[in-house]
């Protein structure tokens, strides 16, 4: 194609052909595909070997029908092992596995040797809590090493851990820590944030309060800003773990242990336990690490943004890299602290090589403007990732142009905290790639796209993703909730997992996702379920009814929309949103607090007193409103208009 021709092609229609040189030393192989295709089992079970297994299994897949799958059936391994002890009998030990780099300029470098030593010290100080296998373990945290040595120590001795993100509130933190039973917390006094100290152990006093499970609370002094000390329950991780003998005899696991429980939201109030095993989820992670990163450990320098709250920072932070034996930079701070350009410098200071973050950041740059990335010798990198939402074109190539310099690949991951690796994305090196669109299934991985019915679509045509085959990192359940795990995802069509997700094949046959066809919003990559922040609004004892829509929003994907009618007696005043605004990201975490609430003396219902989201969304939108001939009283919708007309959206 000439560049003429190229110049008037508009994002969507453009196609990049993965360079030959990239090609031809790339990790992953199109031969990859076709040996999936051919013998799925074995092709897993090739992937299983590249791990060191104290036991093999019997069987690959035991899959005796939706929805419980058994992987490496009968195989023992401990994940500690196979990410640090296995680098450093390899002679690796010396290679530094974190460069830490905190927001106040503070840094740390741990390599495979020291992070063995660290690890070990913080399993021995957990067996000195009380902690046996199978006991659940909180972990609520700033970014700083001890999060991803935590989670570690606790693979180290079979615990469970149940991380937090450290965002959240005290409620949302006793909810979780409440609903697995956990019996150790492990937090840090608190972290920095935007150049300013923020406190953890102060929601996880106020969390703990009213759960006996909880015995012991282990607290890293970050911060060094004052604490209540409750001498019974509380330990400084420096009176205990730093006394610790730095050898400790690993364990090995069912393949099928219980690894990590991960709460999010679902189309309920309540946020679901996401449960991960332990066999599966590894072998599948270090896969798609491999060959979706690339990796080339003795070189490389990889870069995950996300905070290990979330799944991408439990699979791409602590397990992926570590499983590959790569060297990665953990970074604590945000974006523009001390200034726009810290991530740039981050990447020149370490010489990243892979950067792997979510397309709401990369549209924060784009708006903050080139010359922060450009002030940056960014010729480290090449090969950049994107997870957590849909990336529109124009992000992508942004991301290719400014961040890549045109010359690296660029991999759009789709999956989710339920799948625990990544599914549906290009094989840099393999995938000719087109902005805005993850590609296909990776090798090893199936999926469709179904309509109302249940039918496949062809090309060209949209509806339901599913996957229609397990898969090793498969969620396994929901903790304490068997019912609701074959409700959710096993319940709309049978035998095929129910993604949530809307998306389309395009006329040659590539995957384009579409966002969310559920009541759970996306925002900045996190998921928020609108009826959590329904029942946040409605315990404020001004409140009596609140609908709650995601709104397209530029920067964040989606924006949350808050439509509220106040009880009988309270007063729509100046300070109301904004109070509103307070309450929702005091019950569940700054992330949850509406961008925008709107005082309404109706809501839009139909006529057996449904809410018709929909049309909010069309008023949020400032869309033409949809069909109103199910409401039960459609001139309501012209006085919601007017008031979204005169509601200003505040920034505090
Ligand atoms: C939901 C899962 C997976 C780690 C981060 C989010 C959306 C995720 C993409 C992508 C379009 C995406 C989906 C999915 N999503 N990645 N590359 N393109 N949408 O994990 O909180 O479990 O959310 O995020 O809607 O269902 P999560």
């Amino acid at each position: 194609m000439s560049g003429e021709a190229l110049e008037n092609l508009s994002h969507e229609d453009r196609i990049f052909v993965p360079s030959p040189e990239f090609a031809s030393k790339a990790n992953g192989k199109s031969d990859l595909y076709t040996q999936a295709q051919t013998d799925r089992n074995s092709f897993w079970d090739e992937q299983a070997k590249n791990l060191d297994w104290d036991t093999p299994w019997s069987q690959v897949l035991d899959w005796s029908g939706a929805p419980v799958s058994k992987w490496f059936v009968g195989a023992k391994l401990n994940v500690s092992v196979n990410c640090i002890d296995r680098h450093v009998a390899a002679g690796n030990g010396q290679r530094v596995a974190i460069h830490f780099e905190g927001e106040r300029g503070d840094t740390q470098t741990i390599t495979y040797k020291d992070l063995l030593d660290r690890v070990s010290q913080t399993a021995n100080a957990l067996t000195e809590l009380g902690i046996k296998t199978g006991d659940r373990v909180a972990i609520y945290m700033p970014m700083i090493p001890e999060a991803v040595i935590s989670m570690l120590a606790c693979t180290r001795i079979g615990a469970p851990h149940s991380v937090v993100f450290g965002g959240f509130s005290a409620e949302s933190l006793r909810s979780r820590i409440e609903d697995a039973s956990a019996s150790v917390v492990i937090t840090a006094d608190g972290g920095f944030r935007k150049g300013s100290p923020f406190g953890l152990k102060s929601a996880v006093d106020e969390a703990v309060a009213s759960i006996p499970s909880v015995k012991k609370v282990l607290v890293v002094k970050r911060t060094e800003q004052e604490v209540n000390w409750n001498s019974e329950r509380d330990v400084w991780w420096d009176d205990i773990v730093s006394k610790q003998s730095t050898s400790h005899t690993p364990e090995f696991f069912d393949s099928e242990h219980p690894l990590f429980i991960l709460y999010t939201s679902g189309t309920t109030g309540k946020p679901k336990g996401i449960l991960h095993t332990t066999g599966g989820y590894l072998t599948q992670v270090a896969y798609t690490y491999r060959v979706i990163f690339d990796i080339k450990p003795e070189t490389d320098v990889y870069w995950c943004t996300a905070d290990v709250g979330w799944i991408t920072g439990h699979s791409y932070v602590a397990y992926g890299p570590l499983a590959n034996g790569a060297t990665q930079v953990i970074y604590e701070g945000t974006p523009d602290t001390p200034h726009k350009g810290r991530w740039w410098e981050i990447v020149a200071k370490y010489g990243v090589t892979i950067l792997y973050t979510a397309p709401t950041a990369i549209r924060t740059f784009m708006k903050w403007g080139d010359e922060f990335p450009q002030a940056h010798d960014l010729s480290s990198l090449r090969l950049l990732g994107s997870v957590g939402e849909p990336i529109n074109p124009e992000a992508w190539m942004w991301y290719r142009e400014i961040i890549g310099s045109n010359n690296c690949p660029i991999v759009d991951t789709w999956w989710q905290t339920e799948t625990g690796a990544i599914m549906i994305s290009p094989l840099p090196g393999v995938t000719a790639t087109k902005p805005g669109s993850a590609m296909g299934p990776i090798p090893g991985i199936n999926a469709e796209i179904l309509d109302d019915a249940g039918t496949a679509v062809g090309h060209g045509s949209g509806g339901y993703l599913v996957l229609t085959k397990p898969w090793p990192a498969m969620l396994r359940g929901i903790w304490g909730d068997m019912e609701r795990y074959k409700e959710t995802y096993w319940s709309r069509f049978d035998s095929r997992y129910f993604a949530g997700d809307g998306a389309k094949w395009d006329e040659d046959g590539a995957i384009w996702l579409l966002g969310r066809v559920d009541d759970v919003m996306n925002i900045s990559g996190h998921r928020i379920s609108t009826t959590e922040v329904e029942s946040a609004l409605v315990s404020h004892p001004t409140v009596a009814e609140a609908a709650v829509v995601g709104a397209a929003d530029e920067t964040t994907g989606q924006g949350i929309v808050a439509f509220v009618i106040l009880r009988a007696g309270s007063v729509d005043g100046p300070g109301v949103a904004k109070e509103l605004r307070a309450h929702v990201a005091k019950e569940i975490g700054a992330i949850a607090r509406p961008r925008q609430i709107l005082i309404v003396a109706e809501l839009p219902k139909t006529r057996s007193g449904k809410i018709m989201r929909r049309l909010l969304r069309d008023v949020a939108e400032n869309r033409t409103l949809g069909d109103v001939t199910t409401l039960a009283d459609p001139t309501i919708m012209n006085l919601i208009g007017e008031g979204l007309k005169s509601s200003t959206s505040d920034d505090d």
